[in-house]
């Protein structure tokens, strides 16, 4: 709790070109909590070195995603948006947490196994304490709510697990916070793979829909897209493509999949497949345009990120008082 309103953080690594699975399943979410919650939007730049970055690339990309989140409608005056080496307590507090994470406890992660194999010739610590900073971002802020897809709950777990062992080693420190996952949108797939999730470090640009696309672009990707031979445009298991497809459209149209079903019946994938790149592409343009507006202002943008920045790292300071203290740290 901060002054009577509960507290939402969440975050998005700068390490890519951010998609549509960002978009549905984390950040259009994001500003519903404006106006109940106090909100942290973190652009999560500690986070991304653990796989190598081009510098100039990741500091643009910081700017990226910092325009993204105020283009996706999330207002700097009723939401704290700032970076996250900007704030030198998350990578404080993200050390003392790994001395309360259990090496057990990473190793049981399915994000690190994922990593370790894509990254062989990289598999540095941080990829492997990654959980532990984090678990820091979240319980500095002394957050209830953390609104992300599917892909982080476990991380989600490890967090409140640590949040837990801290306060009965110690008495009261953290809030221990909920995940807020939506279920229609948690775990948007892959257009060419649909049976593994839309990333944005894919390197088949097909398989991905980036939110900054062109709309030719993604009506293109969408054309492409894998379904199957059965040409009916039905939600099931068996029909990992289809079932994808029609998701992302209930998303930008508010459609049912019962309406979606009845929309297309007796119609080829073609029509259908144009249908969702049509909505995806005019749901995202006002994105685009208000994006594009914020790039070309990068004083604003810092000034944004340096006003967020002061603010978090206040409410960080009050949390950070309270561990130094309870751990026996001198003042
Ligand atoms: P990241 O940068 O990989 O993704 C940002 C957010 O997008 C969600 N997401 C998806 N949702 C649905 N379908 C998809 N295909 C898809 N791909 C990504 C992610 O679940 C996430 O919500 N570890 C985090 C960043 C982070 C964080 C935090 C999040 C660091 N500290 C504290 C919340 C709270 C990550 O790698 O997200």
């Amino acid at each position: 709790m901060i002054q009577d309103k509960k507290v939402v953080f969440s975050g998005v690594q700068p390490s890519g070109n951010l998609t549509i699975g960002n978009y549905l399943g984390a950040i259009k979410n994001f500003s519903r909590f404006s106006d109940e919650y106090k909100t942290f939007y973190c652009v999560v730049d500690l986070h991304a070195i653990t796989v190598r970055q081009v510098p100039a690339d990741l500091r643009r990309r910081t700017y990226e995603t910092l325009a993204l989140y105020m283009a996706c409608g999330l207002d700097e005056k009723k939401n704290t948006l700032f970076v996250q080496s900007h704030v030198p307590a998350h990578a404080e507090l993200g050390w003392m947490l790994d001395c309360y994470t259990m090496f057990g406890e990473l190793s049981r992660m399915t994000q690190f196994k994922d990593k370790s194999q894509k990254h062989a010739e990289n598999i540095n610590a941080g990829l492997f304490t990654y959980p532990a900073l984090m678990a820091a971002d979240i319980l500095l802020y002394q957050t209830d709510l953390v609104p992300v897809g599917i892909d982080q709950k476990q991380h989600l777990e490890l967090t409140r697990d640590v949040a837990m062992r801290f306060n009965q080693a110690y008495g009261d420190t953290f809030a221990i916070p909920e995940g807020y996952i939506p279920t229609d949108t948690m775990k948007i797939m892959s257009l060419t793979e649909p049976t593994s999730k839309m990333s944005k470090s894919d390197e088949n640009q097909n398989a991905v829909v980036y939110i900054l696309d062109s709309k030719d672009d993604i009506i293109r990707k969408f054309k492409k897209a894998v379904t199957d031979s059965e040409a009916s445009v039905r939600y099931a298991p068996e029909k990992p493509g289809v079932s994808n497809l029609m998701t992302i459209y209930r998303a930008f149209t508010g459609k049912s999949l019962e309406d979606i079903e009845r929309e297309f019946d007796g119609k080829g994938y073609g029509e259908f497949k144009l249908a969702v790149g049509e909505a995806c592409a005019d749901g995202l343009a006002p994105v685009r345009d208000e994006f594009a507006r914020l790039m070309a202002d990068k004083a604003h943008l810092e000034s944004v990120m340096k006003a967020g920045a002061d603010e978090a790292a206040y409410y960080a300071r009050r949390t950070m008082s309270k561990v130094r203290r309870k751990i026996g740290f001198v003042n």
